[in-house]
């Protein structure tokens, strides 16, 4: 793993954007692996500017989010959906037939998250695969103790995640038990990997993973024999290392 320390939030989005920027403009027709949370808000905002700016070709990429709370509709608030097409899709134009996400409300959850496993591959695969870190070490919604084989499936949220992520909903009960989620495997199948991580509450997570063997109890650790993962970590995230 290749870590990248810069100064702050803001640096760690502009340099993030540039390696979204620098993927497409080798490869127009490229397949991204996209994040949620509060950290890769900054990486959308500048690689919009980047990507106006330099008038990037974008009518042939392809976007993969890792994960959808289960019962979610798109149209809900709280929904990645909502959270990718107000953040990156809607600015950038990108159409819905070019931009994919597991589908929360879907009737049958388990067989949705089967189809989706299947588009990613019909789609070759993901070339460049950006992801946050939960504090306990959560990447998608892989929580500790997911299986480093684990393909798309239905993820029992942790308490703690939920309360972490409880701060973008009205009420902490409001936020779905359950996700949708990419699995370590088909993670560790992308090309390559940007992890970001940004403050002082990032800290423990960025820790272990730098520094403790890999186990599925710590589910970034699994990254460790990833040959392409660079992580970019601003100074508050690697204070502990
Ligand atoms: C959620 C997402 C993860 C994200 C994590 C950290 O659980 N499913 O993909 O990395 O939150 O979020 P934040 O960036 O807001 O700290």
């Amino acid at each position: 793993m290749r870590v990248i320390q810069v100064k702050d939030y803001q640096e760690m989005s502009d340099v993030a954007a540039d390696f979204l920027a620098g993927q497409i403009f080798h490869k127009p027709h490229s397949v991204l692996g996209l994040a949620t949370g509060g950290t890769p808000e900054g990486t959308y905002k500048s690689f919009i500017q980047k990507a106006r700016h330099k008038e990037l070709p974008l009518s042939e990429l392809t976007t993969f989010n890792l994960d959808e709370y289960e019962g979610l509709s798109p149209e809900h608030p709280n929904s990645y959906h909502m959270y990718m097409n107000e953040h990156l899709f809607q600015p950038l134009e990108l159409s819905s037939t070019q931009t994919y996400l597991p589908k929360g409300d879907a009737e049958n959850v388990e067989k949705e998250a089967r189809r989706y496993e299947q588009m990613i591959q019909d789609h070759g695969g993901i070339d460049l695969q950006l992801l946050g870190i939960g504090e306990n070490g959560h990447i998608g919604f892989n929580e500790p103790g997911t299986s480093f084989t684990s393909r798309t499936h239905v993820e029992h949220l942790k308490p703690t995640t939920r309360e972490a992520n409880a701060r973008y909903f009205e009420k902490k009960e409001d936020v779905p038990e359950r996700a949708i989620t990419m699995g370590i495997a088909t993670i560790m199948d992308s090309r390559s990997i940007i992890l970001l991580a940004s403050g002082d509450r990032k800290k423990q997570a960025v820790k272990k993973l730098v520094e403790e063997v890999r186990k599925e109890e710590f589910p970034a650790s699994s990254l460790k024999i990833h040959p392409y993962v660079t992580i970019i970590a601003d100074e508050a995230a690697l204070s502990a290392v």
